[in-house]
């Protein structure tokens, strides 16, 4: 009679066992943009590909369009363990205190995906990465967006266009040299706050791609768009270092590998997502995109290389690097 109230303990320690072993390993995966957008589809396919090789051991859970955090609160929310998974734009790296990552946002840096590739899908793109460590974060890979153009409710044709316009910018101190070297006066907010600010005038304009100027509907607030090309959004793929390592090797291969899938499905959408953003906003009639003359665009690139030679934000001996990389003449 006595082993009874033993074995029973035995049985309810294995049920209690088994039901943990079939509980998923939940990912936390926040975001700010939209679903429909580059970075929004290459979430939803990792997770699908997740769910997949893992047989559903682990649970990517997408939250789009800043539902869980805002830019800075979700690099905190990744630091403190709330949320595994993020993907920031590299404009927003600086309040961690990691600068490096503003090399990205030099005007007219970049002539293409091609050019940019040769870093963030090299050497340097991991060497960068490595930067992250010392904040317990990892970062996995790097996901295209794409060129930003401005737009206001001026035509911005020229730089003297710019002159006293308040500007929306992401947290770079790099993007505000940008702002001032046109003349206008840089705003820092957060993505999800611009929309609103557009509309009550609270900034006159901002900097993005299509993609998210289109799905964040700004093109319904903004009556110019101009095809300025002037510098370049993309996103690291981070998560919380702790957890990433505490996770069981098989489970982390499969993660791996899914990851690299993933970084290829966003580097290939990219392109074309921004292109078809770019079509929808001109079929929407509601803002005019004007392009640059090579004489205007020569005047852009005049007045915004100088903060590559004025800027003390990023190590000079960083920007050689890329320079190298890219295979620009220093
Ligand atoms: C922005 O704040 O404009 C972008 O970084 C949003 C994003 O994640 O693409």
């Amino acid at each position: 009679m006595k082993r009874l109230p033993v074995l029973l303990g035995l049985v309810v320690a294995t049920l209690i066992f088994a039901a943990n072993a079939a509980e998923p390993i939940v990912i936390k995966f926040s975001h700010v943009v939209a679903p429909d957008t580059p970075k929004g589809k290459a979430a939803n396919y990792f997770q699908k590909l997740v769910a997949e090789r893992t047989q559903g051991k682990v649970k990517v859970e997408v939250y789009p369009n800043s539902q869980l955090y805002k830019d800075k609160e979700e690099l905190e929310a990744l630091q403190m363990g709330v949320v595994q998974m993020l993907a920031p734009s590299l404009a927003k790296f600086g309040p961690l205190g990691v600068r490096e990552f503003e090399v990205f946002d030099l005007p007219y840096l970049f002539d293409g995906y091609n050019s940019l590739h040769q870093v963030t899908q090299g050497s340097l793109g991991k060497e960068l990465l490595k930067k992250l460590e010392s904040k317990g974060i990892l970062g996995l890979g790097f996901w295209d967006n794409g060129f930003k153009q401005m737009s206001a409710n001026k035509p911005l044709k020229m730089p003297a266009d710019f002159k006293g316009l308040k500007l929306r910018i992401q947290s770079s101190k790099i993007l505000d040299a940008q702002m001032r070297a046109l003349g206008a006066n840089p705003q820092v907010m957060a993505f999800s706050e611009v929309y609103q600010a557009l509309q009550t005038g609270v900034v006159d304009g901002t900097e993005n791609p299509p993609s998210n100027f289109y799905t964040q509907k700004m093109h319904e607030v903004q009556k110019y768009l101009t095809l300025s090309d002037h510098g370049y959004l993309g996103y690291a793929v981070i998560v919380n270092k702790k957890f990433w390592e505490g996770l069981p090797p098989n489970i982390r291969v499969a993660m791996e590998k899914s990851m690299e899938e993933a970084t290829r499905y966003a580097n290939e959408i990219a392109k074309q997502e921004n292109d078809n953003a770019l079509d929808q906003v001109k079929a929407s009639g509601k803002t005019e995109v004007l392009t640059l003359t090579p004489a205007e665009k020569a005047t852009w690139r005049k007045a915004l290389l100088t903060v590559h030679e004025t800027q003390d934000r990023v190590p000079q001996e960083l920007i050689t690097k890329v320079y190298q990389a890219i295979g620009l003449k220093q």
